[in-house]
């Protein structure tokens, strides 16, 4: 059985739909999975403990007081665990764990695990459109927490809308999903560029751009969900650090340029998301620049751009990616960009079309890689354009015969013996 190698704690939070977690269990028992649930109060309230002990046959934690239990039961029940998942997760138990607190063994436990997490949120509509819970779901969204669901239809309290438990077979899919990625590239050091840069005029103002840091928050949170090393430079963008994820913290296009040539070397992937300013202002003051009776004339000069620089130093078995944002032919624009900067791969996104690209949640791609191959992908949430471009850079990397990880491994010890 293919995950039988596999262990995943199961947190069965007090919902009504804590029922039909007992069928997902069962399925995913027959598959091999070892599961070990942790039940709040509320839900054993709900479902017996003695219906999952039977399912899994492995014992159900109910307490941090268990008679029988060490004092530690909570730190020793996450460790060689490859998943935990909260099914059904209420809206309290997501605001507890979005703001730390652990006052049971359930957020005990997730408070000491480090790993991957999924929930599938389910509740009443009006609690889960609250702002206060939609708050606390982008939190764990950007620390990396799967969130499968709420879908709609008729709620237990007789309401109709957002707030089911997702089909058991959607939150089966993606529990499968992620045991089987989590380890696919790990190893592997992924540099990914976010937000926008900004370029100083004067103590209060800059030259900067509305990039949110999403597209690039969201490469760099899917890549770490697959178990890769991952170095996010993130230029102002308010996004929280994802999960699992080494944040570098830059301003300019200058500092960003500093801080991936630093790393750059040794990725394997640089995907350059951010949107990097062209000019920067010959002088800044340090001052705030007083308001004169003309007008005010400043002078740029170029940046460097890093992306062209990074083509330039590409090293045999480095897979260079960039995105090219344009108003007018599209395609035409991004391959000469593919060209002119030596990539791999090129996310060509329109900028003048409602909804899409900068600051919004969606975004449209075409993605072109340097054999030509052109793929245009419909509008799709940010964190599923990224499935997508992991899933072409996978695929450029197989195809590649001198980018296999162990040519890539026998041309950096080449380079180590070059010195
Ligand atoms: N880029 C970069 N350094 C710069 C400018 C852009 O690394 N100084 C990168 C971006 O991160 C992106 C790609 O180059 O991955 C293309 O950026 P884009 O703004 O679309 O194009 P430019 O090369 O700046 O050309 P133009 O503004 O003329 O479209």
């Amino acid at each position: 059985m293919k995950f039988a190698e596999k262990r995943m704690i199961l947190g069965i939070s007090g919902g009504i739909a804590a029922y039909k977690t007992a069928e997902l269990v069962s399925g995913l028992v027959q598959r091999g999975l070892a599961i070990d649930v942790i039940m709040t109060q509320a839900a054993q309230a709900l479902v017996g403990s003695k219906t999952f002990q039977a399912l899994t046959g492995r014992g159900v934690y109910t307490s941090l007081w268990e008679e029988d239990s060490s004092p530690l039961a909570h730190i020793q029940v996450t460790a060689q665990t490859d998943l935990f998942a909260v099914i059904p997760a209420t809206a309290n138990i997501i605001a507890k764990y979005a703001a730390g607190i652990a006052d049971d063994l359930l957020t005990t436990a997730l408070l000491a695990y480090d790993g991957a997490v999924l929930i599938a949120p389910a509740m009443n509509l009006r609690m889960y459109k609250h702002p206060a819970t939609q708050a606390n779901l982008n939190v764990l969204r950007g620390r990396g927490v799967e969130i499968v669901g709420p879908s709609e239809g008729r709620l237990a309290c007789g309401d109709e809308g957002e707030g089911r438990l997702a089909p058991l077979a959607q939150i089966e899919f993606h529990i499968l999903r992620l045991l089987e990625r989590q380890k696919e590239l790990a190893d592997r050091l992924v540099l990914v560029t976010a937000g926008g840069t900004r370029e100083k005029i004067d103590a209060v103002r800059f030259i900067g751009n509305p990039a949110s840091g999403r597209m690039g928050y969201a490469l760099a949170r899917a890549y770490a969900l697959r178990g890769a090393k991952v170095v996010l430079v993130s230029a102002n963008s308010s996004l929280p650090d994802p999960y699992g994820v080494e944040v570098v913290r830059v301003h300019s296009a200058d500092d960003m340029a500093s801080a991936v040539f630093e790393r750059a070397q040794e990725a394997q992937v640089v995907i350059m998301a951010a949107a990097v300013g062209d000019y920067t202002p010959k002088e800044t003051s340090s001052e705030k620049i007083k308001k004169g009776a003309g007008g005010l004339t400043l002078e740029l000069s170029p940046t460097v751009d890093i992306l062209a620089e990074l083509g330039k130093r590409k090293r045999a078995g480095q897979v260079l990616v960039g995105f090219a944002a344009e108003s007018d032919q599209l395609e035409e624009n991004a391959r000469k960009k593919l060209v002119a900067k030596n990539l791999d791969l090129v996310c060509a996104n329109p900028i003048n079309e409602e909804g899409v690209g900068f600051a919004s949640e969606d975004n449209l791609l075409t993605l072109i890689d340097s054999s030509g191959v052109t793929t245009r992908l419909p509008l799709m949430s940010k964190d599923e354009v990224a499935e997508q471009v992991i899933e072409r850079i996978i695929e450029i990397i197989s195809r590649g015969e001198n980018i296999s990880p162990d040519n890539l491994l026998s041309h950096e010890r080449k380079d180590a013996e070059d010195g």
